[in-house]
Protein backbone atom coordinates (compact mmCIF):
# COMPACT_ATOMS: atom_id res chain seq x y z
CA UNK A 1 0.00 0.00 0.00
CA UNK A 2 1.08 3.47 -0.88
CA UNK A 3 -0.05 6.54 0.56
CA UNK A 4 0.16 10.27 -1.31
CA UNK A 5 -0.97 13.78 -0.16
CA UNK A 6 -2.06 16.23 -2.28
CA UNK A 7 -0.50 19.73 -1.51
CA UNK A 8 -2.75 21.23 -3.86
CA UNK A 9 -6.40 20.28 -5.12
CA UNK A 10 -5.22 18.02 -8.42
CA UNK A 11 -7.83 17.37 -11.13
CA UNK A 12 -9.87 14.18 -10.31
CA UNK A 13 -9.31 12.50 -13.62
CA UNK A 14 -6.07 12.50 -12.68
CA UNK A 15 -6.53 11.11 -8.57
CA UNK A 16 -8.64 8.45 -10.72
CA UNK A 17 -5.53 6.47 -12.08
CA UNK A 18 -4.32 5.29 -7.99
CA UNK A 19 -5.96 1.95 -7.72
CA UNK A 20 -6.73 0.36 -4.43
CA UNK A 21 -3.36 -0.28 -3.19
CA UNK A 22 -3.18 3.78 -2.67
CA UNK A 23 -4.49 5.82 -0.03
CA UNK A 24 -4.61 9.80 0.05
CA UNK A 25 -3.19 11.05 3.50
CA UNK A 26 -3.80 14.29 4.91
CA UNK A 27 -0.63 13.39 6.83
CA UNK A 28 2.54 14.42 4.67
CA UNK A 29 5.11 13.06 7.16
CA UNK A 30 3.83 9.76 6.04
CA UNK A 31 3.28 10.03 2.49
CA UNK A 32 5.40 8.27 -0.19
CA UNK A 33 4.54 10.55 -2.96
CA UNK A 34 3.45 14.46 -2.60
CA UNK A 35 1.70 15.74 -5.70
CA UNK A 36 1.67 19.68 -6.06
CA UNK A 37 0.87 22.44 -8.06
CA UNK A 38 1.72 25.76 -6.83
CA UNK A 39 2.16 25.37 -2.97
CA UNK A 40 5.08 26.57 -2.08
CA UNK A 41 7.79 23.34 -0.81
CA UNK A 42 11.11 25.37 -0.17
CA UNK A 43 10.37 25.62 3.90
CA UNK A 44 8.66 22.48 4.32
CA UNK A 45 10.18 19.00 6.79
CA UNK A 46 10.85 16.51 3.79
CA UNK A 47 10.36 12.88 6.32
CA UNK A 48 12.19 10.13 5.01
CA UNK A 49 9.64 8.33 4.07
CA UNK A 50 8.77 10.60 1.05
CA UNK A 51 10.46 9.18 -2.19
CA UNK A 52 8.86 11.33 -4.94
CA UNK A 53 7.08 14.60 -5.43
CA UNK A 54 5.20 14.69 -8.49
CA UNK A 55 4.46 18.47 -9.94
CA UNK A 56 1.12 18.77 -12.58
CA UNK A 57 2.47 21.22 -14.71
CA UNK A 58 6.02 22.50 -15.77
CA UNK A 59 7.85 25.22 -13.32
CA UNK A 60 9.13 23.81 -10.43
CA UNK A 61 10.60 27.04 -8.93
CA UNK A 62 8.24 25.90 -6.22
CA UNK A 63 10.03 22.62 -5.11
CA UNK A 64 13.55 23.25 -3.40
CA UNK A 65 14.87 20.20 -6.06
CA UNK A 66 18.81 19.90 -4.63
CA UNK A 67 17.68 19.34 -1.15
CA UNK A 68 15.15 16.39 -2.53
CA UNK A 69 17.81 15.17 -4.32
CA UNK A 70 20.38 15.51 -1.76
CA UNK A 71 17.33 13.11 0.04
CA UNK A 72 17.04 11.08 -2.89
CA UNK A 73 13.37 12.20 -2.96
CA UNK A 74 12.93 12.18 -7.05
CA UNK A 75 11.11 15.25 -8.29
CA UNK A 76 8.40 14.70 -11.55
CA UNK A 77 7.04 17.70 -13.99
CA UNK A 78 4.65 16.82 -16.53
CA UNK A 79 6.29 18.66 -19.41
CA UNK A 80 3.74 18.71 -22.94
CA UNK A 81 1.04 18.10 -21.20
CA UNK A 82 -0.48 21.53 -21.44
CA UNK A 83 0.98 22.13 -24.90
CA UNK A 84 -2.07 22.30 -26.94
CA UNK A 85 -3.96 24.63 -24.70
CA UNK A 86 -0.56 26.76 -25.74
CA UNK A 87 -0.39 25.48 -29.29
CA UNK A 88 -4.50 27.29 -29.60
CA UNK A 89 -3.22 30.07 -28.09
CA UNK A 90 -0.60 31.02 -30.36
CA UNK A 91 -3.11 30.61 -33.55
CA UNK A 92 -5.40 32.68 -31.86
CA UNK A 93 -2.37 35.39 -31.40
CA UNK A 94 -1.76 35.09 -35.00
CA UNK A 95 -5.27 35.62 -36.32
CA UNK A 96 -5.64 38.43 -33.73
CA UNK A 97 -2.44 39.86 -34.97
CA UNK A 98 -3.46 39.39 -38.47
CA UNK A 99 -6.76 41.05 -38.33
CA UNK A 100 -8.26 43.74 -35.53
CA UNK A 101 -10.29 41.58 -34.26
CA UNK A 102 -10.19 42.92 -31.18
CA UNK A 103 -10.81 46.66 -32.48
CA UNK A 104 -13.85 45.43 -34.22
CA UNK A 105 -15.38 43.80 -31.08
CA UNK A 106 -14.37 46.96 -28.62
CA UNK A 107 -16.02 49.50 -32.13
CA UNK A 108 -19.27 47.55 -32.22
CA UNK A 109 -19.60 47.67 -27.81
CA UNK A 110 -18.59 51.16 -27.79
CA UNK A 111 -21.83 51.90 -30.67
CA UNK A 112 -24.40 48.90 -28.76
CA UNK A 113 -26.54 51.98 -28.26
CA UNK A 114 -26.22 53.18 -32.36
CA UNK A 115 -29.85 52.36 -34.11
CA UNK A 116 -28.38 52.03 -37.75
CA UNK A 117 -25.32 50.23 -36.25
CA UNK A 118 -26.31 47.89 -39.30
CA UNK A 119 -25.64 49.98 -41.58
CA UNK A 120 -22.73 52.13 -39.67
CA UNK A 121 -20.55 48.96 -39.53
CA UNK A 122 -20.35 48.41 -43.56
CA UNK A 123 -18.74 51.81 -43.32
CA UNK A 124 -16.59 51.49 -40.59
CA UNK A 125 -15.16 48.55 -41.30
CA UNK A 126 -12.20 48.93 -43.20
CA UNK A 127 -10.70 50.48 -39.97
CA UNK A 128 -10.23 46.75 -39.32
CA UNK A 129 -9.42 45.23 -42.33
CA UNK A 130 -6.68 42.93 -42.11
CA UNK A 131 -4.58 39.91 -43.92
CA UNK A 132 -4.61 36.19 -44.04
CA UNK A 133 -2.35 33.72 -42.51
CA UNK A 134 -2.81 31.10 -45.57
CA UNK A 135 0.47 31.98 -47.68
CA UNK A 136 2.90 33.88 -45.00
CA UNK A 137 5.93 32.75 -43.50
CA UNK A 138 6.14 31.34 -39.87
CA UNK A 139 9.36 31.12 -38.12
CA UNK A 140 9.58 28.28 -35.26
CA UNK A 141 11.94 29.09 -32.92
CA UNK A 142 12.17 26.35 -30.39
CA UNK A 143 10.85 22.85 -31.64
CA UNK A 144 9.91 20.88 -28.39
CA UNK A 145 6.50 19.88 -27.23
CA UNK A 146 4.74 23.35 -27.99
CA UNK A 147 6.84 24.62 -30.86
CA UNK A 148 6.15 21.07 -32.68
CA UNK A 149 2.32 21.41 -32.45
CA UNK A 150 2.34 25.48 -33.28
CA UNK A 151 4.35 24.44 -36.48
CA UNK A 152 2.22 21.52 -37.54
CA UNK A 153 -0.48 23.43 -36.91
CA UNK A 154 0.19 26.25 -38.60
CA UNK A 155 0.80 23.73 -42.08
CA UNK A 156 -2.39 22.69 -41.86
CA UNK A 157 -3.48 26.55 -41.71
CA UNK A 158 -1.84 26.71 -45.25
CA UNK A 159 1.16 28.47 -43.90
CA UNK A 160 4.96 28.03 -45.03
CA UNK A 161 6.72 26.67 -41.81
CA UNK A 162 10.19 27.44 -40.77
CA UNK A 163 11.74 25.60 -37.80
CA UNK A 164 15.15 26.30 -35.67
CA UNK A 165 16.16 24.50 -33.04
CA UNK A 166 19.75 23.43 -32.69
CA UNK A 167 18.98 20.65 -29.69
CA UNK A 168 16.05 18.89 -31.90
CA UNK A 169 14.68 15.64 -29.80
CA UNK A 170 14.50 12.79 -31.68
CA UNK A 171 11.09 12.70 -30.44
CA UNK A 172 10.09 16.18 -32.08
CA UNK A 173 11.73 15.16 -35.08
CA UNK A 174 9.33 12.46 -35.40
CA UNK A 175 6.40 14.58 -34.67
CA UNK A 176 6.98 17.13 -36.93
CA UNK A 177 5.51 17.85 -40.03
CA UNK A 178 7.31 16.98 -42.86
CA UNK A 179 6.42 20.01 -44.77
CA UNK A 180 8.13 22.00 -42.06
CA UNK A 181 11.85 23.39 -43.18
CA UNK A 182 14.90 23.08 -40.93
CA UNK A 183 16.96 26.38 -40.70
CA UNK A 184 20.21 26.04 -39.12
CA UNK A 185 20.91 29.33 -39.11
CA UNK A 186 18.03 31.50 -36.81
CA UNK A 187 19.18 34.37 -38.72
CA UNK A 188 17.40 32.72 -41.75
CA UNK A 189 14.01 33.32 -39.85
CA UNK A 190 13.92 36.78 -39.17
CA UNK A 191 15.30 37.74 -42.58
CA UNK A 192 12.41 35.74 -44.48
CA UNK A 193 9.55 35.09 -41.38
CA UNK A 194 6.15 37.23 -41.58
CA UNK A 195 5.69 35.94 -37.93
CA UNK A 196 7.66 34.67 -35.85
CA UNK A 197 6.75 32.80 -32.48
CA UNK A 198 9.34 31.73 -29.95
CA UNK A 199 8.71 28.63 -27.93
CA UNK A 200 12.40 28.10 -25.76
CA UNK A 201 13.14 27.73 -22.18
CA UNK A 202 13.80 30.84 -20.08
CA UNK A 203 17.95 30.12 -19.83
CA UNK A 204 20.80 32.53 -19.30
CA UNK A 205 21.27 32.15 -22.84
CA UNK A 206 18.11 32.35 -23.84
CA UNK A 207 17.30 35.85 -22.33
CA UNK A 208 16.87 38.65 -25.01
CA UNK A 209 16.84 35.88 -27.44
CA UNK A 210 14.88 38.41 -29.73
CA UNK A 211 16.56 41.58 -29.77
CA UNK A 212 17.15 44.84 -31.38
CA UNK A 213 19.67 43.23 -33.40
CA UNK A 214 17.54 40.58 -34.29
CA UNK A 215 14.73 42.58 -34.69
CA UNK A 216 16.70 44.69 -37.27
CA UNK A 217 17.30 41.32 -39.80
CA UNK A 218 13.11 41.07 -39.72
CA UNK A 219 10.99 41.98 -41.91
CA UNK A 220 9.39 45.36 -42.56
CA UNK A 221 6.05 44.54 -40.98
CA UNK A 222 6.81 41.16 -39.24
CA UNK A 223 4.37 40.06 -36.00
CA UNK A 224 6.63 38.31 -33.18
CA UNK A 225 4.36 36.35 -30.65
CA UNK A 226 5.73 34.97 -27.23
CA UNK A 227 4.17 33.05 -25.29
CA UNK A 228 7.56 31.19 -23.72
CA UNK A 229 8.53 33.87 -21.15
CA UNK A 230 8.64 37.89 -21.80
CA UNK A 231 12.55 38.21 -20.98
CA UNK A 232 13.38 35.86 -23.67
CA UNK A 233 12.28 39.36 -26.11
CA UNK A 234 14.05 42.87 -25.13
CA UNK A 235 10.20 44.23 -25.33
CA UNK A 236 11.86 47.70 -24.89
CA UNK A 237 13.58 47.31 -28.28
CA UNK A 238 9.69 45.42 -29.88
CA UNK A 239 8.65 48.85 -28.72
CA UNK A 240 10.62 50.80 -30.69
CA UNK A 241 10.50 48.34 -33.52
CA UNK A 242 6.40 48.80 -33.42
CA UNK A 243 7.18 52.73 -33.23
CA UNK A 244 8.99 52.60 -36.36
CA UNK A 245 6.91 50.48 -38.16
CA UNK A 246 9.39 47.88 -38.49
CA UNK A 247 7.02 45.35 -36.00
CA UNK A 248 3.47 45.28 -37.09
CA UNK A 249 2.25 43.51 -33.69
CA UNK A 250 4.06 41.87 -30.56
CA UNK A 251 1.66 39.53 -28.93
CA UNK A 252 2.59 38.12 -25.31
CA UNK A 253 0.86 35.86 -22.78
CA UNK A 254 2.79 37.93 -20.21
CA UNK A 255 1.64 40.83 -18.77
CA UNK A 256 3.62 43.74 -17.13
CA UNK A 257 3.75 47.58 -17.29
CA UNK A 258 6.40 47.14 -20.41
CA UNK A 259 3.31 46.31 -22.55
CA UNK A 260 0.32 46.02 -21.25
CA UNK A 261 -1.90 48.67 -23.36
CA UNK A 262 0.87 49.88 -25.68
CA UNK A 263 0.21 50.10 -29.46
CA UNK A 264 0.88 47.84 -31.08
CA UNK A 265 0.94 45.12 -28.61
CA UNK A 266 -1.96 42.14 -27.44
CA UNK A 267 -1.55 41.02 -23.78
CA UNK A 268 -2.95 37.95 -22.54
CA UNK A 269 -2.58 37.12 -18.51
CA UNK A 270 -0.58 33.74 -18.46
CA UNK A 271 -3.81 32.41 -20.40
CA UNK A 272 -1.35 29.72 -22.51
CA UNK A 273 -1.86 26.49 -19.93
CA UNK A 274 -5.56 27.81 -18.21
CA UNK A 275 -7.87 25.05 -19.58
CA UNK A 276 -9.52 22.61 -18.34
CA UNK A 277 -7.44 20.29 -20.47
CA UNK A 278 -4.60 21.53 -19.38
CA UNK A 279 -4.96 20.66 -16.19
CA UNK A 280 -6.29 17.30 -16.51
CA UNK A 281 -3.45 16.41 -18.81
CA UNK A 282 -1.28 17.35 -15.85
CA UNK A 283 -2.57 15.52 -13.72
CA UNK A 284 -2.93 12.05 -15.25
CA UNK A 285 0.19 12.66 -16.30
CA UNK A 286 1.56 13.17 -12.69
CA UNK A 287 0.13 10.28 -11.27
CA UNK A 288 1.25 8.09 -14.11
CA UNK A 289 4.82 9.07 -13.41
CA UNK A 290 4.30 8.84 -9.48
CA UNK A 291 3.05 5.66 -9.98
CA UNK A 292 5.31 3.97 -12.72
CA UNK A 293 8.51 5.07 -9.91
CA UNK A 294 6.22 4.10 -6.83
CA UNK A 295 5.58 0.26 -8.37
CA UNK A 296 8.24 0.12 -10.80
CA UNK A 297 10.87 2.24 -9.69
CA UNK A 298 11.24 4.03 -13.15
CA UNK A 299 11.85 7.57 -14.08
CA UNK A 300 10.66 9.28 -16.33
CA UNK A 301 10.26 13.18 -17.15
CA UNK A 302 12.04 13.89 -13.81
CA UNK A 303 14.09 17.72 -12.91
CA UNK A 304 16.62 16.45 -10.44
CA UNK A 305 17.60 12.61 -10.94
CA UNK A 306 18.25 11.28 -14.67
CA UNK A 307 15.23 9.56 -16.89
CA UNK A 308 15.68 5.29 -15.88
CA UNK A 309 13.38 2.94 -17.26
CA UNK A 310 13.58 -0.59 -17.35
CA UNK A 311 10.20 -1.11 -17.54
CA UNK A 312 8.26 -3.44 -15.42
CA UNK A 313 10.48 -6.06 -13.46
CA UNK A 314 10.60 -9.41 -14.80
CA UNK A 315 12.99 -11.18 -12.57
CA UNK A 316 12.59 -12.01 -9.07
CA UNK A 317 13.35 -9.02 -7.78
CA UNK A 318 14.47 -5.12 -8.22
CA UNK A 319 16.37 -2.66 -5.85
CA UNK A 320 16.85 0.87 -7.21
CA UNK A 321 19.74 3.08 -5.67
CA UNK A 322 19.23 6.67 -5.86
CA UNK A 323 23.60 7.80 -5.34
CA UNK A 324 25.85 10.90 -5.91
CA UNK A 325 27.16 10.62 -9.35
CA UNK A 326 30.80 9.48 -8.51
CA UNK A 327 33.65 7.24 -9.51
CA UNK A 328 33.09 3.48 -8.91
CA UNK A 329 29.73 3.31 -7.67
CA UNK A 330 28.58 0.71 -10.21
CA UNK A 331 31.27 -1.80 -8.67
CA UNK A 332 30.39 -1.67 -5.47
CA UNK A 333 27.28 -2.17 -6.72
CA UNK A 334 27.84 -4.96 -8.54
CA UNK A 335 30.48 -6.52 -5.66
CA UNK A 336 27.46 -6.16 -2.95
CA UNK A 337 25.68 -8.79 -5.07
CA UNK A 338 28.47 -10.84 -6.01
CA UNK A 339 29.49 -11.20 -2.43
CA UNK A 340 26.19 -12.98 -2.25
CA UNK A 341 26.30 -15.11 -4.84
CA UNK A 342 23.60 -13.03 -6.27
CA UNK A 343 22.73 -13.18 -9.80
CA UNK A 344 22.43 -9.79 -11.31
CA UNK A 345 19.76 -10.46 -14.66
CA UNK A 346 19.61 -6.43 -15.89
CA UNK A 347 20.58 -3.34 -14.78
CA UNK A 348 20.79 0.20 -15.99
CA UNK A 349 22.67 3.04 -14.78
CA UNK A 350 22.00 7.03 -15.49
CA UNK A 351 23.55 10.28 -14.08
CA UNK A 352 21.82 14.04 -14.32
CA UNK A 353 24.37 16.63 -12.72
CA UNK A 354 25.68 15.77 -9.22
CA UNK A 355 23.26 12.60 -8.85
CA UNK A 356 22.99 8.86 -10.63
CA UNK A 357 20.29 6.31 -10.40
CA UNK A 358 20.36 2.18 -10.81
CA UNK A 359 18.18 -0.28 -11.29
CA UNK A 360 19.25 -3.54 -10.83
CA UNK A 361 17.01 -6.85 -11.57
CA UNK A 362 18.10 -9.75 -9.48
CA UNK A 363 17.48 -13.66 -9.55
CA UNK A 364 16.75 -13.71 -6.01
CA UNK A 365 14.94 -12.05 -2.78
CA UNK A 366 16.12 -8.96 -1.53
CA UNK A 367 16.29 -9.20 2.15
CA UNK A 368 16.79 -6.05 4.81
CA UNK A 369 20.43 -7.25 5.13
CA UNK A 370 21.32 -6.53 1.44
CA UNK A 371 19.42 -2.77 1.64
CA UNK A 372 21.83 -1.97 4.65
CA UNK A 373 24.77 -3.34 2.78
CA UNK A 374 23.85 -1.16 -0.28
CA UNK A 375 22.71 1.73 2.20
CA UNK A 376 26.25 1.49 3.82
CA UNK A 377 28.05 2.06 0.39
CA UNK A 378 29.43 5.99 0.43
CA UNK A 379 27.01 7.92 -1.88
CA UNK A 380 24.28 6.00 -1.18
CA UNK A 381 21.21 8.51 -1.22
CA UNK A 382 18.47 6.06 -0.60
CA UNK A 383 18.22 2.23 -1.90
CA UNK A 384 14.29 0.72 -2.61
CA UNK A 385 13.35 -2.93 -3.20
CA UNK A 386 10.80 -3.02 -5.39
N1 LIG B 1 2.19 30.66 -21.79
C1 LIG B 1 2.12 29.64 -20.97
O1 LIG B 1 1.21 29.53 -20.14
C2 LIG B 1 3.15 28.56 -21.06
C3 LIG B 1 2.77 27.24 -20.77
C4 LIG B 1 3.72 26.23 -20.90
C5 LIG B 1 5.01 26.53 -21.27
N2 LIG B 1 5.36 27.83 -21.51
C6 LIG B 1 6.72 28.18 -21.92
O2 LIG B 1 7.00 27.58 -23.16
C7 LIG B 1 8.34 27.09 -23.16
C8 LIG B 1 8.43 25.91 -24.10
O3 LIG B 1 7.62 24.86 -23.60
P1 LIG B 1 7.71 23.38 -24.20
O4 LIG B 1 6.76 22.55 -23.40
O5 LIG B 1 7.60 23.40 -25.68
O6 LIG B 1 9.21 23.03 -23.79
P2 LIG B 1 10.15 21.89 -24.39
O7 LIG B 1 11.22 21.68 -23.39
O8 LIG B 1 9.35 20.72 -24.84
O9 LIG B 1 10.78 22.58 -25.69
C9 LIG B 1 11.73 23.58 -25.67
C10 LIG B 1 12.54 23.44 -26.94
O10 LIG B 1 13.42 24.57 -27.04
C11 LIG B 1 14.62 24.11 -27.62
N3 LIG B 1 15.68 25.08 -27.37
C12 LIG B 1 16.41 25.24 -26.25
N4 LIG B 1 17.28 26.26 -26.42
C13 LIG B 1 17.09 26.72 -27.68
C14 LIG B 1 17.67 27.76 -28.44
N5 LIG B 1 18.63 28.53 -27.94
N6 LIG B 1 17.23 27.97 -29.70
C15 LIG B 1 16.25 27.20 -30.22
N7 LIG B 1 15.66 26.18 -29.55
C16 LIG B 1 16.07 25.96 -28.30
C17 LIG B 1 14.83 22.74 -26.98
O11 LIG B 1 15.71 21.95 -27.75
C18 LIG B 1 13.42 22.19 -26.96
O12 LIG B 1 13.16 21.45 -28.14
C19 LIG B 1 8.56 26.70 -21.68
O13 LIG B 1 9.94 26.76 -21.35
C20 LIG B 1 7.77 27.73 -20.92
O14 LIG B 1 8.58 28.83 -20.57
C21 LIG B 1 4.45 28.84 -21.42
Amino acid sequence: MFKYNCLNPIAQVGLAKFDKNYENTENVAEADGILVRSAAMHDMELSDNLKCVARAGAGVNNIPLDKCAEKGIVVFNTPGANANAVKELVISGMLLASRDIIGSAKWVEANKDDENLAKTQEKEKKKFAGTEIAGKKLGVIGLGAIGVLVANAAIGLGMEVYGYDPYLSVKSAWSLDKSVKHVVDVNDIYKNCDFITIHVPLMDSTKNTINAEAISLMKDGVIILNFARDILCDEKAVLAGIASGKVRKYVSDFANPTTAGQVGCIVTSHLGASTEEAEDNCAKMAVDEMRNFLENGNIINSVNYPNCDMGVCSAKARVTICHKNTANMITKFTATFGDLNINIENMMNKSKGDYAYTIIDVADDINDDIITKLNSIDGVIKVRAI
